[in-house]
């Protein structure tokens, strides 16, 4: 299920940010073509910004991708989406059907994340993708802080989040019995509403970035050209003599 419900407001265009282009192609189109070349997915479904389904089904067809087999409309939150999805597998066995969840502005997504996630279904009910986090994390009242966990066991989340079909429906079907039900995720519905699942990670990659603020998308195209240029404009001795006696501010920092 390719996430794709969301306006962008982060970024503040009229254009949802899954449809910007970055490297000459939209971002969603770079997402399904990862899901198109993966051996172990068979099919594709996508949930759209209700306005934009037309757009995403010009870049399906354009693009030829055979294994999205729908192309339907989002809900208003992250886990209306999600609920949608769900429905729209009302009619698939619960018994071996998994199903990745992945946030369409993640791009760069790579095929050896999707295949650990694939291997994790078979031994867990429910799989997370998550890297250690550089930052120190500080938790916060207002401007005050009131907690800075341990760093070494904190993890940023990532997608996919992946789920055998049975355990993330009992998980939703619980969360919309509680009048209160927010998260921004999955793994953490099924973490409150089904506590008795336990929840594998998978290594994620600091590449598979998810396209949240005006600078990603200058940082996701530089990063799609390097990835694809056959001979890098750049190389590394080039950037660290260019580096070398000087002082080099870079996003303000120095
Ligand atoms: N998403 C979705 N349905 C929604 C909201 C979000 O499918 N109602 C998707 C987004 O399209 C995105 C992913 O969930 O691929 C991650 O969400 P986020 O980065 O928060 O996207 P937006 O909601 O579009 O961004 P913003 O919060 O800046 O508006």
């Amino acid at each position: 299920m390719v996430l794709a419900g969301g306006s962008g407001q982060r970024i503040g265009l009229a254009t949802p940010k899954q449809l910007l282009k970055i490297a000459g192609k939209t971002i969603l189109e770079h997402t399904l073509t990862v899901f198109e070349r993966a051996e172990r997915v068979d099919e594709v479904i996508v949930m759209m910004n209700p306005g934009f389904v037309g757009d995403a089904e010009a870049i399906v067809r354009k693009a030829g991708l055979t294994k999205v087999s729908r192309i339907l409309p989002g809900g208003t939150s992250r886990n209306a989406t999600t609920q949608l999805a769900l429905d729209a597998l009302s009619h698939y066995a619960v018994d071996n059907t998994n199903v990745l969840f992945h946030d369409a502005v993640r791009p760069m997504l790579s095929q050896r994340i999707i295949d650990d996630c694939v291997t994790a279904l078979e031994t867990h009910h429910a799989v997370d993708v998550a890297i250690p986090s550089s930052d120190t994390i500080i938790e916060v009242d207002d401007d005050l802080i009131t907690d800075v966990p341990i760093r070494s066991r904190l993890r940023r989340g990532q997608t996919p989040q992946a789920f055998r079909l049975s355990t993330i429906r009992a998980a939703y079907a619980k969360a919309w019995q509680d009048a209160g039900f927010t998260a921004t995720d999955d793994c953490s519905v099924v973490l409150r509403y089904t506590p008795q699942v336990p929840i594998h990670v998978v290594t994620g990659e600091e590449q598979n970035m998810k396209v949240t603020q005006p600078v990603d998308i200058f940082i996701a195209d530089k990063l799609f050209q390097l990835a694809t240029s056959a001979t890098p404009e750049y190389s590394e001795e080039d950037y660290i003599r260019e580096l070398s006696g000087k002082t080099v501010v870079v996003f303000g920092g120095s």
